[in-house]
Order: C-alpha cells, then sequence, then structure tokens
C-alpha cells in the first residue's frame, strides 16, 4: 500500500483492495495517515455494503441512525446518499445530505471519528464531474488562530444543536426535509464541546468548530459570542486549508471528522444522478484520547 500525500490537505492511497481483509500493518499506517491528512482518497474500488461496514468498523463502532430510512438492506449502519428514485418515484436515499459546511456528529455527547464514502454513480456535465466533497483542515486553522482569539476560547465550550443544520438545509427550495417534531428534538438535544480539543490520532490541537451546529459559546455574552463564532467561521474557510474532492464511480473517501469540517456540493440536478454508500465511524476506540 502507497499512501502520496496532496499538495496540501489530504492524500491518495493506492495499491490496496478494499474486498479483503487490510493487514494490521496497513490498518495501523491509514489510522496514521487519516489523522495526518484528513481525507484519503482510495480510489478503483468495488465492494459492497457489509466490506464497506467490515472495513469502517475495524476504526470504531459504526452508527446507525435511527431514523434512517434510507440504508442497504440488511445493514442499517450502511447509509444511502442519492438523489435516485424507485419506478414508484420514491427516493432511494438521503439526497441533501451535508450540503452545508459541518462536522458530522458534533451535536452529540459521543463525536464520530470518520466517515468512508463509496460511490457507485457520480453526475457528470461535459465531462465534469458534480457533486464535490470539499474539506478544511482544523489543524492548520487552530495552528494559525491569532493569540488574542485563542485566549478568549482556550477552555470555553461551544454549544452544537442538531436543528440549526437541519433547518438550514429544510428551508432551501425542495428540501424534502420536514421541520423537527418535538419528540424528535427532545432526543436531540444541544451538546457543549471543546471548541480546542486534543486530536487523538495526532495529539495535536485542532479547532472543533462548525458553522452547521455551533450556535454559542459558554461564558461570553452573546455579542462577543456571536462576534467570535462569525470570527471562527471565517477564519476556517481560508482557501488555504481546502482539499475539494472531484469524485470518480469506485472512489473510497474516508475523512477525519474531527481533523476537518466538509461540505457536499449540490451543483448537480434531480436527473444526474449520484449513489453513494455511507458508513459514520464513531470515535469510542478513541475515547481516551479525547477525555485526555
Ligand atoms: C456527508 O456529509 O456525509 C455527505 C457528503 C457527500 O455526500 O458528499
Amino acid at each position: 500500500m502507497r499512501i502520496i500525500p496532496n499538495n496540501g490537505t489530504g492524500a491518495r492511497v493506492l495499491d490496496v483492495d478494499l474486498s479483503r481483509p487490510l493487514g494490521e500493518a496497513d490498518f495501523d499506517a491509514l489510522v496514521q495517515a487519516l489523522g495526518r491528512h484528513g481525507v484519503l482518497h482510495i480510489p478503483r474500488q468495488d465492494i459492497d455494503a457489509p466490506a464497506l461496514s467490515g472495513f469502517g468498523s475495524r476504526f470504531g463502532t459504526l452508527e446507525v441512525n435511527v431514523a434512517n430510512m434510507f440504508h442497504a438492506p440488511g445493514h442499517p449502519e450502511v447509509m444511502i446518499l442519492s438523489n435516485k428514485r424507485d419506478a414508484a418515484g420514491k427516493p432511494v436515499g438521503l439526497g441533501d445530505a451535508g450540503q452545508g459546511w459541518h462536522t458530522d456528529m458534533s451535536y452529540s455527547s459521543e463525536i464520530a471519528l470518520a466517515n468512508v464514502l463509496h460511490a457507485k454513480e457520480i453526475p457528470v456535465r461535459d465531462g465534469v464531474p458534480l457533486g464535490s466533497t470539499q474539506f478544511l483542515d482544523m489543524h492548520a486553522a487552530c495552528a494559525d488562530l491569532p493569540p488574542e482569539i485563542r485566549a478568549r476560547i482556550e477552555g470555553r465550550r461551544a454549544l452544537h444543536d442538531f436543528e440549526k443544520f437541519w433547518d438550514m438545509v429544510r428551508v432551501r427550495p425542495g428540501s424534502l426535509r420536514p421541520p423537527l417534531t418535538p419528540e424528535q428534538r427532545a432526543k436531540k438535544p444541544p451538546v457543549w464541546q471543546p471548541i480546542i480539543r486534543r486530536h487523538p490520532i495526532t495529539g495535536r490541537d485542532i479547532l472543533y468548530c462548525n458553522p452547521g451546529y455551533a450556535t454559542r459559546i459558554e461564558g461570553l455574552e452573546p455579542a462577543e459570542s456571536d462576534a467570535i463564532l462569525e470570527f471562527l467561521f471565517r477564519h476556517q474557510m481560508q482557501r488555504k486549508y481546502l482539499y475539494s474532492h472531484a469524485w470518480a464511480p469506485g472512489d473510497v473517501l474516508m475523512w477525519d471528522n474531527i481533523g476537518t469540517i466538509h461540505n457536499a456540493v449540490a451543483d448537480y440536478a434531480a436527473d444526474e444522478p449520484r449513489y453513494i454508500l455511507r458508513v459514520q465511524v464513531m470515535a469510542d476506540r478513541y475515547a481516551t484520547e479525547l477525555a485526555a
């Protein structure tokens, strides 16, 4: 297996076949590469839902989203992300996943370590693949924080609210998302997360804050909290932290959900099919490091 760093965030992983179990040395190398590079692109794979599940579960427990209607048959942990519809016109997958900058599961007290996606169909227009997934490097964003901002947020937490992102996506034209019911809302209360936290693989500080879910900073007056959050959201969006992944069918893309934030670009139409399998790996295997 070869790991070839991009110029900036991300790396390509070559000479590996994910339809077969990885040896321990390769697995350890992938864990380290995930922390160091943030996004791992493993091209030319052809795996089914059980194999994707088996690969992802080596890194931690796979999340099963109880509200998820769109999963691979017999595999509730393998979610289908797609804008396709069946013969009766019903959606076969979640069509608007991740469309806005966020970190998966930052709204949950148990956070996610990684996502692993496997592309089956990717929309292409005039020879150009659409529906890229973009990433920003939160190791670098943290290292670059101005000292006066760092001093204000060091040791503080931000409140992360599931409903913020849900409503942001829901109000877009054509969204199929209903408002959250009081019962759904009660199941996902906002949670506090440290704004700067130690990354469990690299041991370095990262900025754990994202515009999708973070709503306020503890211990600050609302005006200062809003101003600092706005600063952090602008700061983390700088192009120098960006990697944009242009998908090809067969790609496996694994990303670090602690050291990066991401955004799914919705630049394709309803009749341009996209079909991707996804598992989400919880950070339970690395809980000790996170608690430190
Ligand atoms: C996600 O946020 O997990 C979805 C990303 C994508 O579909 O590109």
